[in-house]
């Protein structure tokens, strides 16, 4: 077997995409079809102290395997390449494919640490020498080199927030700085797709919700809970302004332990300052239904209505003094 050729096989598939999934799915596949006498070649991948899984090429495998057992195990543990010329002699060998004879698993690096193995199996015995070792070893530095093992970061997230109106309560959100878009919908009740009508109508247990969807490199979820509290009454129970009903009350949709405790923490804060409990629901996200196309920006739609709904509700003087106590000038 010629290394070079291998070699520069994986080069090209690292340049083409680093992200370890197709990287180490290609790798496993040319492995797989161009070495003869293999009946699986893949991957396994450190997690939460134990080896998982990876992309591979061969029958289904095993998908955990504790540090230390089989020959997966072993080779991470010690740090080191294991040959198992046959695999019935190796104690503790984890028989994935009975076909198997022999195999070799090699550890792969990245900070220092071993982060993954290479693991190829051949049904025939005493399949891997030195002259496999040297090309798969030479394969592993490669990946080794190039491989970004990160998951990528969603780019943007989604907050839901319960405040009465959603017609109203789109603008407030719509131009903060780091939000994308804000969709009408709703959310809180066991009923798939309600309509508009089903919803004010009390036929339904959802609330009318809104979906920021935000960069997080430019805002926060913190950021944005403190903008929806500015702009709501925390303390009304029973709905929102002359938006009367349960539909209208108060929510923030959790989708992160982490999101429900800085909405906890949040309100505990207001009700410290406040002296009165925030009857605002706290509650794990489980669906939002997009509301019909006539909600979506209703106050760009239909300036005039959303002016006269703003200031029947008695919501324009609320955000006129929330601005006037952030600096902002309420008048522009
Ligand atoms: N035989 C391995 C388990 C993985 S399979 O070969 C795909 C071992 O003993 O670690």
């Amino acid at each position: 077997m010629d290394h070079s050729i291998l070699t520069a096989q994986v080069l090209g598939f690292a340049e083409a995409e680093p992200w370890y999934v197709p990287l180490f799915a290609n790798v496993s596949a040319l492995l797989y079809e161009t070495m003869p006498d293999l009946n699986w070649a893949g991957f396994y991948l450190l997690r939460d102290g134990r080896l998982v899984l990876g992309p591979f090429h061969g029958r289904p495998a095993c998908i955990h395997i504790q540090m230390g057992k089989g020959v997966c195990g072993t080779a991470a543990a010690e740090d080191r390449t294991v040959i198992v010329p046959d695999v019935h002699r190796f104690p503790g060998h984890i028989a994935c494919d009975s076909a198997s004879m022999s195999e070799i698993v090699i550890p792969i690096h990245a900070g220092g640490a071993v982060v993954a193995v290479l693991d190829v199996d051949s049904p025939v015995a005493d399949r891997f020498g030195k002259e496999e070792r040297l090309s798969l070893e030479a394969v592993v530095r490669v990946l080794e080199e190039k491989t970004v093992f990160t998951n990528p970061e969603p780019v943007c997230r989604n907050a839901y927030f319960a405040g009465g109106c959603f017609w109203c309560i789109t603008p407030v959100f719509a131009e903060l700085p780091g939000v994308s878009r804000v969709l009408s919908g709703y959310s809180g009740g066991r009923e798939v797709r309600p309509s508009y009508e089903d919803v004010k109508g009390r036929r339904t247990h959802h609330r009318e919700t809104v979906r920021i969807t935000y960069d997080p490199n430019e805002t926060s979820f913190e950021q944005l809970l403190d903008v929806f509290l500015q702009n709501v009454d925390p303390f009304d129970a029973e709905g929102q302004f002359i938006d009367r009903g349960a539909s209208y009350t108060l929510a923030v949709y959790y989708t992160s332990p982490a999101e429900k405790r800085a909405a906890e923490r949040r309100l505990a804060a207001l009700e410290l300052s406040s002296g009165s409990a925030p009857a605002v629901s706290v509650e794990p996200f489980a669906a939002f239904y997009e509301a019909e196309e006539e909600h979506q920006d209703y106050y760009l739609k239909n300036p005039e209505a959303f002016a006269a709904e703003m200031d029947a509700s008695g919501r324009n003087a609320r955000f006129n003094a929330a601005r006037r106590t952030s600096g902002e000038d309420p008048e522009t």
